[in-house]
């Protein structure tokens, strides 16, 4: 394996990467039943597993089978927890060996896959990935067309409820995308760690290679069944400006014996969902333990007639949730509510004379 910095793959190999489309492994025996999207995409691809995760790979060429442009920008190493920091290189080689010796310590920060262009690896958290893909490659590579759609995961064990909403990187590197104004779909399933060399994309019945196609089909419906106003409609686009999407697949989908279909279900992420509690092990060090956390579970804001990410997929081991979140933190109307005259006479008393600090010592 050669490793060249990404600029130089780019250039060299955008010819090459033009003329892979239909190359193996896009259209393989595994990714029959992948729907043939009406509308293709511009793909920015991403995860926190790292770029050599069999998951992302398996994904990677499933969006293409369906017909969209994909460009993967993954981190080199396993960045999980992660979930918005952004940490950027600090030198210019790899701060570690890539993931499953994918890459030598010596490799530059960024790259690229020697024979597809399109596989590309950045020594950055995932929020970082994602930001550098959209400035700094996302530019050549779609050359000046804009991005449609950051697809990121499947990630290796599924993101349930707010907490993990905040702590995840795959999710960390998808809210990041909508902030910046551009749809994104976080994708999380209950599928082993596992790197990309051992994926058979002939074989239908590997996890890896059924979640990517679950994953590629939604992609396509919603893509499909946008709405063609001009971009500077903010309702136009895969998803409405602001919105993004998180999916979570439960623990059978991705076996055959266990799940012939993944069953589809609207969602919301409050119900059921788990956060830390913080024990003492055996070993005498602090461990975490889920609980259920009254709240995390109060339903505030959207619709709470939809049922709970993790009550769904504890209900159904073939669910497949999709929530759609905003990221506007501000608590909704019907919420403030039950704030607002005392935030309001808060206000009003610290601002009048009485309620301001008399003197500096009193600070
Ligand atoms: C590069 O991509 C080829 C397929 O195009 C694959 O066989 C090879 O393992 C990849 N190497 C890395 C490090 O991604
Ligand atoms: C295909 O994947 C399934 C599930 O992981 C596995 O049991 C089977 O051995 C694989 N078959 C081949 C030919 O790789
Ligand atoms: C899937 O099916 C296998 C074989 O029937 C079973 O052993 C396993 O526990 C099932 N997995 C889940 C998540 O239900």
């Amino acid at each position: 394996m050669r490793f060249f910095p990404v600029l130089s793959v780019l250039v060299s190999l955008a010819f090459a990467a033009a003329s892979a489309k239909d190359d193996y492994p896009v259209n393989a025996k595994g990714y029959s039943g992948v729907i043939k999207a009406k509308r293709s995409l511009n793909i920015l691809l991403s995860n926190d597993d790292s770029w050599a995760s069999a998951n992302i790979r398996a994904t990677y060429y499933a969006l293409k089978t369906a017909g969209h442009n994909v460009l993967m920008v993954a981190p080199a190493q396993q960045q999980s927890g992660t979930g918005g920091t952004v940490n950027l290189p600090k030198q210019a080689t790899l701060s570690g060996p890539g993931r499953g010796g994918s890459l030598p310590q010596s490799a530059p920060y960024r790259g690229a896959n020697a024979s597809d262009p399109g596989l590309t690896y950045f020594d950055g958290t995932p929020a970082a990935c994602t930001l550098f893909g959209l400035d700094q490659v996302v530019p050549d590579f779609f050359k000046g067309k804009a991005v449609d759609l950051a697809v990121t995961g499947p990630n290796e064990g599924t993101n349930l409820g707010p907490f993990l909403y905040t702590l995840s990187g795959t999710l960390g590197s998808s809210y990041v995308v909508v902030e910046r104004g551009i749809p994104a779909i976080a994708f999380s399933a209950s599928t082993a760690i596992r790197d990309y060399k051992t994926l058979n994309y002939d074989n239908a019945s590997d996890e890896s290679i059924i979640i990517a196609k679950y994953t590629a089909n939604l992609v396509s419906t919603l893509g499909d069944s946008q709405s063609h106003e001009k971009r500077s409609n903010p309702e136009a686009g895969v998803l409405p400006l602001g919105l993004g999407g998180t999916v979570n697949y439960a623990s059978g989908v991705g076996q055959v014996a266990n799940c012939s279909k993944a069953n589809w279900i609207h969602t919301r992420m409050t119900g059921g969902a788990y956060i830390d509690r913080i024990n003492i092990g055996s070993n005498g060090l602090p461990q975490y333990e889920n609980i259920v956390a009254p709240g995390l579970n109060r339903c505030l804001s959207g619709d709470c007639s939809l049922p709970g990410e993790q009550d769904s997929v504890n209900k159904d081991k073939c669910a497949a949730t999709l929530s759609i979140y905003s990221v506007d933190y501000d608590a909704p109307t019907a919420a403030q509510h039950l704030l607002k005259h005392r935030v309001d006479g808060a206000v009003k008393t610290l601002n009048s004379k009485s309620g301001k600090p008399k003197s500096k010592r009193s600070l």
